[in-house]
């Protein structure tokens, strides 16, 4: 069956996940974000490739990054960005997620940008919208977050060059994490020696093995000479029930404290895709500290951001 993210000619014409893209597609997206990157020093940092296509921003969810670079994505490619303001829209009024969509798109829209929290919504609007309307995921339930991976993946290849030989740590709150899972496709897809992921039985799903993960419940253990660490927040607002005791006993075993970060390589590099919890998964000493590239992260999201849009809205209808 045919990648429902591709078009007939087996061009990218939505990004709902990284799970099934090739190696070639993910790494193709990271070169065209590399031509990108330089604009943020020039005195124009606009290039016209959607000149005339209007973006709709639909987040359904909360988002300070993922939101605001997309905005800057756009219009950076010299698009017409409109950022509907669920609140005060007629969705708070009982109008169906595909009502809504089809009036945008009488509107005109080229490409939707959508966060929601039900799994599937970009995929269920994709599959909605005419052959030259494109959909871009930013996140949904607990199902995907493809645009957070490519750029956790651009930042992993600027500061180590090449991912083949380096082992990644994934720590925390696996289980509710669409950061996580779509990491851990784009890992693997594109070659990582080896990919663990480290947390309490109570917040690991089942299949982490099969997806070619190693488990560890041990942070001091799963931390041990790893060139990457990718800490992820606890998601309380995706949790049913208490899988935790505190978060202050959450920090003692699974908070990265300067302690066990020296367990890892020497040049490992520790990213957070945010909003950070500090003193419940990270320490504010390594969070601010030099090791860290997480605001690298944020930055780098512009130019991947404007990567997956210009090549999704360049594939044919
Ligand atoms: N990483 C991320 O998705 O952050 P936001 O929720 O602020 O967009």
């Amino acid at each position: 069956m045919r990648n429902p993210q591709l078009n007939r000619h087996g061009e990218l014409t939505h990004l709902i996940t990284t799970e099934g893209l090739s190696r070639n597609i993910l790494t193709h997206i990271l070169d065209t974000a590399e031509t990108f990157v330089p604009l943020a020093d020039r005195d124009v940092k606009k290039v016209p490739l959607l000149r005339g296509k209007s973006v709709f921003n639909l987040f359904f969810e909360n988002s300070t990054r993922t939101r605001t670079t997309f905005e800057i994505a756009a219009k950076r490619l010299s698009a017409d960005v409109f950022n509907l303001n669920i609140n005060v829209s007629s969705a708070a009024k009982g109008e169906s997620l595909l009502d809504t969509i089809a009036n945008l798109s009488a509107m005109q829209a080229d490409l939707f940008v959508v966060r929601h929290e039900a799994s599937g919504a970009p995929y269920l609007i994709a599959q909605h919208v005419a052959p030259h309307v494109h959909v871009v995921n930013a996140g949904d339930g607990r199902h995907a977050h493809p645009t957070q991976a490519l750029l956790d993946m651009y930042t992993i290849r600027h500061f180590k060059k090449d991912f083949s030989n380096l082992t990644v740590a994934v720590v925390g709150d696996i289980l509710h994490s669409r950061v996580a899972r779509s990491n851990i496709h784009a890992l693997t897809t594109l070659g990582v020696a080896e990919v663990r992921a480290i947390g309490p039985l109570t917040l690991l799903p089942s299949g982490l093995e099969q997806m070619g993960v190693r488990v560890f419940t041990d942070m001091n253990e799963g931390l041990k000479d790893v060139d990457v660490i990718i800490m992820l927040r606890l998601q309380n607002e995706r949790m049913r029930g208490a899988l935790l005791p505190s978060s202050h006993e959450y920090f003692k075993h699974y908070g990265l404290t300067e302690e066990k970060l020296a367990l890892a390589k020497s040049d490992c590099i520790v990213m957070h895709p945010g909003p950070m919890n500090r003193g419940v998964e990270i320490a504010s000493s390594v969070a601010d500290g030099k090791q860290s590239v997480i605001l690298n992260q944020v930055t780098f999201g512009i130019a991947v951001r404007m990567a997956v849009m210009s090549i999704v809205a360049g594939a044919s209808a």
